[in-house]
């Protein structure tokens, strides 16, 4: 064999070596949540039995690349990082199988993965001794805060807003009632990036539990108002003559609660106690919400005692998941 032959013989052996040293993956991408195990799976082959130099290396967006873990002459050395005490190998190296594993991880490990192998007498053709994988750490949202934005008189407008300080992806928000009867809302009365619910035209049959769902691919957290529609003082009284008679049990507690008020503050001084009867002794006029046709009322009091809400367009929207436009109060 002359020296030609050898060069090509040398040649040909690259060539089948270097397709034998490659690095593979067994996903591009890995999910995790938060406080959870991650499992980077990457393994090589090679025909040398020869100890490999692994290393991983992690590429984030806000810093240049750094090294996490390397293998060099049968050793495994752990870089000093924030991943130092919870990163290792899963396997033995010396199985070829060099998947890396985060205990614990945090939103901060996300980020591109890149691994790559070498055998002292193997050559490799470019990029192929090398596999990235990304992982993506989400968190699930924190226990969101609800407010209530406005002073929730009859006829006024208030604005629930819920907010969730943490959670990746950003969560979503969605607004229920719950209590005393079940209602979903939809925009644009909701806000679901926001969190904002709009509750307009208030009427006393709107008082009640408010959940806000705060929700992301890792996970939900609620929190929840009671809303409480009032009338002004004068109002109230009348509101609970008109429909107390009616048997409306809501209106029946909205005004025992009056009725024990009212006690209180006699109790307290009887100036107040007068200012109350003065105010009582006074007929104002009717709230609109009570102004109604007799034949509507008498519709409207056998759904008060099933549930508290009309069979109105709101009420149809709403179970036939319609997105209703406008939360319109009955
Ligand atoms: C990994 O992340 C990089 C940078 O964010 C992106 O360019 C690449 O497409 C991602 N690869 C996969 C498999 O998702
Ligand atoms: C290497 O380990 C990972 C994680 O345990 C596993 O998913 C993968 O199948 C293994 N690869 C091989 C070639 O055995
Ligand atoms: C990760 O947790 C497992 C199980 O708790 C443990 O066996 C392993 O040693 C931990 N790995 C690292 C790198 O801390
Ligand atoms: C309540 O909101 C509606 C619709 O957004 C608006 O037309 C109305 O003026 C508001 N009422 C009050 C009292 O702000
Ligand atoms: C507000 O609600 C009352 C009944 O609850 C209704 O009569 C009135 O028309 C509503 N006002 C608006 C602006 O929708």
């Amino acid at each position: 064999m002359g020296a030609l032959g050898a060069a090509l013989a040398a040649a040909a052996l690259l060539g089948v070596t270097s397709a034998v040293l490659e690095v593979h993956v067994g996903t591009g991408s890995v999910f995790s949540v938060e406080g959870q195990r991650a499992v980077l799976p990457a393994w090589y082959t090679s025909r040398s039995q020869k100890k490999p130099y692994v290393t991983w290396l992690l590429d984030k967006d806000d810093a240049d690349p750094f090294q996490v873990l390397t293998y060099l002459d049968g050793t495994v050395k752990v870089e000093e990082t924030e991943l130092k005490p919870r990163v290792g190998f899963l396997h033995p190296v010396l199985s070829h199988n060099i998947s890396l594993v985060i205990n614990v991880t945090r939103e901060g490990d996300s980020g591109q993965y890149m691994c790559t192998v070498n055998v002292v007498d193997e050559a490799t053709s470019t990029g192929k001794n090398v596999a990235v994988i990304n992982l993506t750490v989400l968190v699930p949202p924190a226990v969101p805060t609800c407010h209530l934005h406005g002073s929730p008189a009859v006829g006024a407008n208030v604005t629930l807003s819920c907010s969730s300080e943490k959670g990746k992806p950003s969560p979503g928000y969605q607004w229920q009632r719950t209590a005393p009867i079940q209602q979903v809302f939809f925009p644009p009365a909701q806000d679901q990036a926001k969190g904002t619910l709009k509750l307009t035209n208030l009427s006393l049959e709107m008082s009640g539990l408010y959940v806000c769902v705060a929700e992301n691919q890792a996970g939900s957290s609620e929190c929840s108002i009671a809303l409480e529609v009032h009338t002004t003082s004068a109002k109230a009284i009348i509101a609970g003559a008109v429909l107390g008679s009616l048997g409306a049990l809501a209106t029946v507690v909205f005004f025992a609660r009056r009725v024990i008020g009212y006690r209180r503050k006699k109790r307290d001084g009887q100036e107040d106690a007068a200012n109350e009867i003065k105010e009582d002794a006074v007929a104002p006029k009717t709230p609109t919400w009570a102004r109604r046709p007799a034949a509507d009322t008498i519709s409207k009091t056998s759904t008060l005692s099933v549930g508290g809400f009309g069979g109105g367009p709101k009420s149809l929207c709403v179970m036939s998941q319609r997105p209703c436009d406008v939360i319109v109060p009955m």
